[in-house]
């Protein structure tokens, strides 16, 4: 949920909190208004009007002592009709249903007393009228009490509502700021913080990207920095190492051009003079010829040498052509002489694979990574020393596989192994691999070694069935 929206929803909370407890308050005052006007009309006016009947009373009470024959009382009636009808009102102000029971009795007392033919009889009965009537006024007084205590009560009652609606409105007010703090500060202080670790340098944080609200697009961003900060860092540093490895090869470059230039001269100068000599030692039967071949071989070796630096260095360009994969591969491993005691195995199944090469320069790859596995296994300790050769055709690439059981590549050493002039041999120059790869770049191809201590190494090289131009170097 958006802060906007949470903000909004916590306006809106307290704010149906005010209503609530403003409404409440209303209808109590209302409500309190209106019981003291019923315990002021029927408290007051009922004990007053039960007072006033007895006040009559006592003066018609009087009025009959002062009568001397029971028929002139006919001003006593008069007085008696005004006295019912106050006690008309008061049965009408009476409070309870018992009040107003009483008040009912009396008035059918003194109503049958009002008849004319009840003259004599009324004397009989005023005692004992004005007694139910001080009853009947002290029943009225005591409902007024009554009335005044319950109203007491509800006041007492409301003001405790008052009291309870009050604080459960402040608890909940309380409630709802402190979730709404919760909601807030702590998403902002989580961004705060992943942001600080940015600036400090630390890329690898851990955010949690989920939701929509303000502070989630706000990590969401973070996350998308520190991700594209990172990428840059390190397109920067592959930049960097590749201008380092250029700025390195074309020193390489220049170098090995000059020796190589001023190698080669001396170098067929030997050669020539090795042959005059060779041919003179024939000719006076000295027998040289193993040493002949030695260091023939060792001519042929330098002058490798120094093809292979100015290979790699000038980078040839290559001149692709469609070549059946098989057909080619075949003599190309026979011609190659493989050490006593290897044996290497051809499982070549891509009859049908055309891939478009430079035949002369892919011989190298090939070379280059047969070299590598039998020098290996030179080294190896295995019982039987093997290597695979296979070859297979896929949907879009066409593979070649070498395979060996030799010692295998050290994890450390693994990713250095296409760096120009690494090499972890004593006779290598380290450019077998780089050599290998620039060429199965340039056919557009892909090479990848894995190795196991121990177990052996596997290359493979997967190269398009239709490269149709080469990449020059
Ligand atoms: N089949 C393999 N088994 C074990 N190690 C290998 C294998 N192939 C390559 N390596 C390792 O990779 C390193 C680099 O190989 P690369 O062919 O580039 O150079 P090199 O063989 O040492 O020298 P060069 O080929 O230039 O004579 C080697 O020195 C070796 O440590
Ligand atoms: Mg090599």
């Amino acid at each position: 949920m958006s802060i906007n929206a949470k903000l909004t929803l916590a306006c809106l909370g307290f704010l149906a909190i005010s209503i609530a407890v403003g409404i409440f308050t209303w209808v109590q005052e209302r409500n309190l208004g209106s019981l003291s006007m019923t315990v002021y009309d029927k408290a007051l006016i009922g004990v007053n009007y039960a007072r006033k009947v007895q006040t009559e009373f006592v003066r018609v009470e009087a009025a009959l002592h002062g009568l001397q024959k029971p028929a002139d009382d006919s001003q006593l009636r008069v007085q008696l009709a005004d006295l019912l009808d106050d006690l008309d009102v008061a049965t009408e102000r009476a409070m309870t249903a018992k009040s107003r029971a009483a008040a009912v009795t009396i008035r059918a007392r003194i109503a049958a007393l009002a008849q004319p033919s009840n003259g004599n009889a009324m004397f009989g009965a005023l005692p004992a009228i004005d007694t139910d009537l001080g009853k009947l006024v002290d029943m009225y007084t005591a409902d007024g009490f009554t009335y005044r205590i319950r109203t007491e009560q509800v006041i007492a009652d409301s003001d405790f509502w008052l009291i309870l609606v009050s604080s459960a409105a402040i608890v909940l007010s309380i409630a709802i700021a402190f979730s709404l703090r919760q909601a807030i500060l702590p998403p902002i202080g989580n961004a705060v913080r992943v942001a600080v670790q940015i600036a400090s340098g630390r890329l690898d944080n851990k955010i949690e990207t989920g939701g929509r609200s303000e502070t989630s697009v706000l990590l969401r961003s973070l996350d998308a920095m520190q991700t594209a900060i990172a990428a840059h860092l390190e397109a920067q540093a592959a930049t960097q190492a590749e201008l380092l490895k250029r700025e390195r090869l074309s020193a390489l470059g220049q170098l090995t051009a000059t020796v190589a230039h001023e190698l080669r001269n001396p170098l067929s100068a030997i050669r020539n003079t090795f042959v005059v000599i060779e041919d003179k030692a024939k000719q006076q039967g000295l027998n040289l010829e193993r040493l002949a071949e030695r260091i023939d071989r060792s001519i042929g070796r330098c002058d490798r040498l120094i093809n292979d630096l100015l290979d790699y260095t000038r980078g040839t360009t290559s001149n692709p052509e469609p070549i059946a994969l098989d057909a080619w591969l075949k003599p190309l491993i026979e011609e190659q002489t493989i050490p006593q005691g290897i044996i290497v195995e051809q499982d070549l199944c891509a009859p049908r694979a055309t891939i478009s090469i430079d035949p002369d320069r892919f011989r190298r790859v090939i070379i280059n990574v047969l070299e590598n596995a039998m020098q290996a296994l030179n080294d190896s300790a295995q019982t039987e020393r093997r290597i695979t050769i296979r070859t297979s055709d896929g949907a879009y690439v066409a593979s070649i596989v070498v395979e060996d059981n030799g010692p295998g590549i050290d994890p450390d050493v693994l990713p250095r192994i296409f760096e120009p002039l690494f090499s972890t041999k004593s006779f290598g120059t380290g450019l077998g691999l780089p050599t290998v790869k620039q060429i199965v770049d340039q056919h557009q191809g892909q090479i990848e070694i894995a190795s196991e201590k121990g177990s052996g190494t596997t290359v493979r090289i997967d190269l398009p069935h239709q490269a149709t131009t080469a990449v020059p170097a």
